[in-house]
């Protein structure tokens, strides 16, 4: 696969900088307020004993946070290898390495290489898959229990901000794209494979919704 969804495109912007940045601010400053609604809404339905499975999980702050709160198990999968120090700093400053397994792979088009979880989370993720169809459909058929996953509001403010974002990434040479999904197109995903929308919170920046079996 090449251009904005190969790996290699993936990691002109997820780097090892871009992973530090983020677990550098998780550790000053906590979670954002988008994880904290998805740790919120995730707690309420009870987390105690769950597997968890974050796709495009980067550091694995949202994976730290589950476990701390009882989580059985996180299982992470990314494209790209470059969060995987931070990610593995994160846990063990938390002693909880040993709940955490990542890999890399692309779970759009390798579903088969990661087992089902009771709860499956995809934060930011989204935005960043041309194929919001065959990323959520293999996403949510791994989902026994609960599937959470945010997105950015869809408006012309924020599809002209897209544009211009791409037209940046385009011009610097970068083979990385994000993408304005219609959020009533993903949220029929997820209802043709079993699952009811059951929460949502609309923050400026990242919409959650949160769905059950
Ligand atoms: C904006 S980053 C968000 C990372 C993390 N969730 C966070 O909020 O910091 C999006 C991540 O999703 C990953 N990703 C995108 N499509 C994916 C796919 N089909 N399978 C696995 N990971 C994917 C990318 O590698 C990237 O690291």
């Amino acid at each position: 696969m090449s251009g904005c969804c190969s790996p290699q495109g993936h990691y002109a912007i997820f780097d090892e900088r871009f992973a530090r940045s983020v677990a550098d601010r998780y550790r000053r400053r906590g979670l954002t307020a988008a994880q904290r609604q998805i740790i919120g809404f995730l707690s309420r339905r009870g987390v105690e004993g769950a597997t968890v499975l974050e796709v495009g999980g980067g550091a694995g702050e949202i994976g730290v946070e589950l476990l701390k709160r009882g989580a059985d198990h996180v299982t992470t999968v990314e494209l790209v290898s470059s969060y995987d120090a931070e990610a593995a700093s994160l846990l063990e400053a938390a002693g909880l390495i040993h709940r955490a397994r990542r890999l890399q792979v692309n779970i759009a088009l390798d579903p088969d290489a990661v087992e089902a979880a009771d709860i499956v989370v995809l934060h930011r993720v989204v935005c960043c898959y041309p194929d919001h169809q065959g990323l959520l459909a293999s996403a949510a058929s791994h989902a026994r229990r609960l599937l959470v996953f945010s997105h950015p509001p869809r408006n012309l403010a924020t599809i002209a901000y897209a544009g211009a974002q791409n037209l940046v990434f385009r011009l610097a040479g970068h083979g990385f794209k994000t993408f304005m999904h219609p959020p009533a197109e993903m949220l029929a995903t997820l209802a043709r494979q079993g699952l009811a929308p059951v929460y949502r919170h609309r923050g400026a920046l990242w919409h959650v919704a949160g769905f059950s079996r």
